[in-house]
């Protein structure tokens, strides 16, 4: 069966494209062996805060599980505690070139911002390549953003294969479907991001109901009065039925005026995050649980990342 990896990037700011994009995936193929990652990192990369980064990874860890992730299924880890990561993390930079790593638009991107330039934004993707091999991953979901990343890592692999013998599996990124894609309800044409400047078009997952309500009261619609899927024409109204019908299943067929969607939205969201909000909130009670459960996944993981990184030192001459 082929092995998936969903990862996660410590922050406190989870939205509800996270849950709806990735979290509700992960937790509907729990079947299948997959690994749920929080990237702490990759929180390094660039000008950070200590205990925001200690605090957000264990925020994650916990929503992952109040969202239904089952650790007896599905491990959760933090790569920065599988000692693998980083050592395959060297290995793997043996095998690329800087310009490769230096044509990365996010890392152009984010260097063009100001500031010092960490080493190690230039070198994130080798990592992330390191965090895919590490585990004989088939699938990754990737978004638009991380796709550039995903071919590297099977360059990388593919390379390495050719070059030192077959040591690593290839991994095929894999598209959220569209409708996965909830947008910004301030800004519609952006995909809803715990990066945006400003929190007003994102329904946080561990947001009070009151500010909930309000985000979408307050969603950018049009003046067409309408209510029908149109993603080029109207894509606040469009993004309004997407988001009910991944919260409650269906179509509002008979809604006319755009405050009764709202109203709609706004029920089953609640309805969806309520339930996670209550039991985040025991999880919280017993916050060396959450510890265990990452000390359980890394336990899992282990054997294979040790025996990846035995097969790499080997083919590449250590
Ligand atoms: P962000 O894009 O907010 O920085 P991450 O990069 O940490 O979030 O993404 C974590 C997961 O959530 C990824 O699998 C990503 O594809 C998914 N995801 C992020 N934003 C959305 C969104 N607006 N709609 C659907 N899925 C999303
Ligand atoms: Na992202």
């Amino acid at each position: 069966m082929t092995r998936r990896l969903t990862g996660f990037q410590p922050t406190g700011h989870l939205h509800l494209g996270n849950l709806i994009g990735a979290m509700r995936p992960l937790v509907a193929a729990q079947d299948r062996p997959s690994i749920a990652m929080i990237a702490d990192l990759h929180a390094l990369t660039m000008e950070h805060d200590p205990q925001a980064v200690r605090a957000n990874t264990l925020t994650v860890a916990t929503v992952l599980l109040a969202a239904g992730v089952d650790p007896q299924r599905t491990p959760i880890i933090a790569n920065s505690q599988v000692p693998e990561h980083t050592e395959l993390h060297y290995l793997l930079e043996c095998v690329t070139g800087y310009g490769e790593a230096a044509r990365m638009i996010q890392f152009k991107e984010k260097s063009a911002a100001g500031g010092t330039v960490r080493l190690s934004l230039l070198t994130y993707p080798v990592l992330m390549a390191a965090d895919i091999l590490l585990h004989d991953i088939d699938e990754v979901p990737v978004g638009e953003d991380q796709s550039q990343h995903l071919e590297l890592a099977r360059t990388i692999a593919t390379r390495f294969n050719a070059r030192y013998g077959a040591t690593f599996v290839v991994p095929e990124g894999i598209r959220p479907e569209a409708a996965a894609r909830i947008m910004d309800l301030a800004d519609p044409v952006r995909k809803m991001s715990k990066s945006a400047p400003s929190p007003a078009g994102r329904i946080g997952l561990l947001d009070p109901p009151e500010t909930i309500r309000k985000v979408i009261s307050r969603a950018v619609t049009d003046t067409a009065g309408v209510v029908r899927h149109d993603r080029e024409g109207q894509p606040g109204v469009t993004n309004l039925l997407e988001i009910l019908r991944a919260c409650s299943g269906r179509d509002p067929g008979e809604l006319t005026s755009y405050g009764a969607l709202k109203r709609e939205v706004t029920d089953a969201v609640e309805a969806v995050l309520a339930p996670i909000r209550a039991r985040y909130a025991e999880l919280l009670q017993d916050p060396s649980h959450v510890r265990e459960v990452l000390a359980r996944g890394k336990a899992f993981v282990r054997p294979r990342a040790a025996e990846t990184v035995r097969r790499t030192r080997a083919a590449i001459g250590l």
